[in-house]
């Protein structure tokens, strides 16, 4: 048997290691925390709101926000209008600027030579342990990755390409308004953000990687609440770094890395499914999956799903959110209602298909279009790396300044009539520069196409009592989803 001062050595010994491990991580921590304070001492000449707590900075003010089910971006509004066009945001030893000056904007955004916060966009590379948007187009930070991955993508987006892609538009914007007939016959409500998300989701399946699925049809696929439950984690995760933690989030933590799992495994059965196509030769489109393919090289396929989910996640619920938006506020502004609904059927009569030379004459929907993703107030926050602070843009700031825009708040598409003046680099909702949006004219002819016939075809009254806020999922959507009373116009002849 051990003798017992051995055992009072060894005991001895490990009380020392421990004391050894606590006094280490004391000072690493003391050394953090002076680190901490040399980082304040730099930055803390620039504006910004008193910080909530030493290490955290301001992210309990972000918790709170969230918590509270507030639109956050309302509170970095209040802060530019506070604190001015150049402020201060800490998180841990972090410093972002939120930058609303027009000059900074411009020099900045349309630079090549800033690049992308690596910090900021390696924090959606994986989502809760799951690789998720990976080193896709958005996410890209090194110039050199990206550059490559746009040059394949490019083609994919060029005029003549989407000229081609009108017969899809107008084919999936047809079934929903086979859908709408009947809930106009039955009268029951129509929530318009569900079926127009449907929508989006069913084009850029389909465009992108020639498959069909008719959610409308569908309403129990699993799609649409996968991408969503990605989105809500992917901004709760970046805004609130606690939250993977929590006990009592790990619920809702499963629940997306089912979705992500979901995402991936769909993702890598289309570029298995395609990659087989191509190499026996059949004939398949050219359009965004095969883009990816040329991207990947000779790599395993199961290495390039995130590219599926990148464009799953840059197509879809944006352009959703801007097609609902616009009808909430077409059915707030009779007068705009019917100036529209008039230019539509000018330019359409009793054509059913939306032809590609409509899109050009439909001037007024355009501004329309403009105005909504005006007062839709969509995020973009392009983070850039200048010594050791990022920069935040966001057009949801500039655009509701008064400073900017006459009466912001107000929905008029006036202001983009082709003879105002353009905003000087205050209204970027498709973000500017190299990094600006790849599919911005898809998204306008497909949400033309939608608004066209739906306006063509239907009267709608929006259904009394309902919210007209905004709802912060990540994206920005309209609250109460948009509930409507439809009916068939008296002129329509479908
Ligand atoms: C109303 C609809 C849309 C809005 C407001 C919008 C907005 C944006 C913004 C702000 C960015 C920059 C994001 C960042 O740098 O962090 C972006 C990038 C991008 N968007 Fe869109 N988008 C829309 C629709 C679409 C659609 C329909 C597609 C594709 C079918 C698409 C494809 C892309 C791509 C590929 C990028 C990455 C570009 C790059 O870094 O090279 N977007 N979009």
């Amino acid at each position: 048997s051990t003798h017992p001062c051995f055992l009072f050595l060894s005991l001895d010994r490990a009380l020392s290691t421990i004391s050894l491990r606590v006094i280490l991580f004391f000072i690493a921590f003391v050394g953090y925390c002076l680190y901490v304070w040399h980082i304040h001492q730099k930055y803390d000449h620039i504006p910004g709101p008193p910080r909530d707590n030493f290490l955290l900075g301001h992210i309990p003010t972000f918790r709170r926000e969230m918590n509270s089910d507030r639109v956050i971006h309302d509170r970095f509004l209040e802060w530019t209008e506070k604190y001015g066009p150049v402020y201060r945001i800490n998180t841990f030893h972090t410093v972002s600027l939120v930058v609303s000056c027009p000059e900074a904007t411009k020099e900045i955004l349309m630079s090549p030579k800033y690049s992308k916060d690596p910090l900021a966009y390696k924090r959606i590379f994986h989502l809760f342990g799951l690789r998720f948007l990976g080193n896709g187009l958005v996410t890209a930070v090194d110039h050199d990755t990206w550059y490559k991955q746009r040059r394949i993508m490019d083609p994919a987006f060029s005029s003549s390409y989407l000229r081609g892609l009108m017969d899809t538009f107008n084919e999936r914007a047809e079934c929903l308004m086979q859908h709408l007939e009947v809930i106009a016959e039955e009268r029951t409500i129509a929530n318009m953000h569900r079926m127009v998300n449907c929508v989006t989701l069913d084009v850029i399946c389909k465009v992108a990687f020639g498959v069909d699925l008719d959610l409308l049809k569908h309403p129990d696929s699993p799609f649409p609440n996968a991408i969503d439950l990605c989105l809500q984690g992917m901004i709760q995760d970046i805004r609130d770094p606690f939250f993977r933690h929590s006990p009592w989030n790990r619920k809702k933590v499963r629940e997306i890395q089912e979705a992500v799992k979901l995402l991936r495994t769909t993702g890598a059965k289309w570029i298995n499914q395609r990659r087989k196509a191509v190499e026996n030769a059949e004939d398949v489109p050219k359009d965004i999956l095969t883009k990816i393919l040329k991207t990947a090289g000779k790599q395993a396929p199961m290495n390039e799903d995130f590219h599926v989910i990148n464009v799953l996640f840059l197509g879809q619920e944006t352009t959703a959110s801007q097609l609902s938006f616009a009808i909430m506020e077409l059915g707030r502004h009779p007068e705009i209602l019917k100036r529209t609904k008039e230019e539509v059927d000018e330019v359409l009569g009793t054509r059913r298909d939306v032809l590609y030379e409509d899109l050009g004459k439909l001037t007024y929907l355009t501004q329309v279009s403009w105005e909504m993703s005006y007062s839709l107030p969509l995020y973009i926050s392009k983070v850039f790396l200048i010594n050791v602070s990022s920069k935040v843009f966001s057009s949801y700031i500039t655009s509701r300044m008064e400073k900017f825009f006459k009466d912001p708040l107000k929905f008029d598409p006036e202001r983009f009539h082709p003879d105002a003046s353009k905003p000087y680099f205050s209204y970027y909702p498709f973000s500017l520069g190299p990094r600006s949006c790849l599919g911005q004219t898809f998204s306008q002819m497909e949400a033309k196409v939608v608004l066209t016939k739906f306006l063509q075809r239907f009267d709608f009254s929006l259904v009394p009592g309902q919210s007209f806020d905004i709802k912060d999922t990540g994206s920005l959507r309209p609250r109460s989803g948009v509930l409507c009373t439809i009916k068939h116009c008296a002129k329509s002849t479908f």
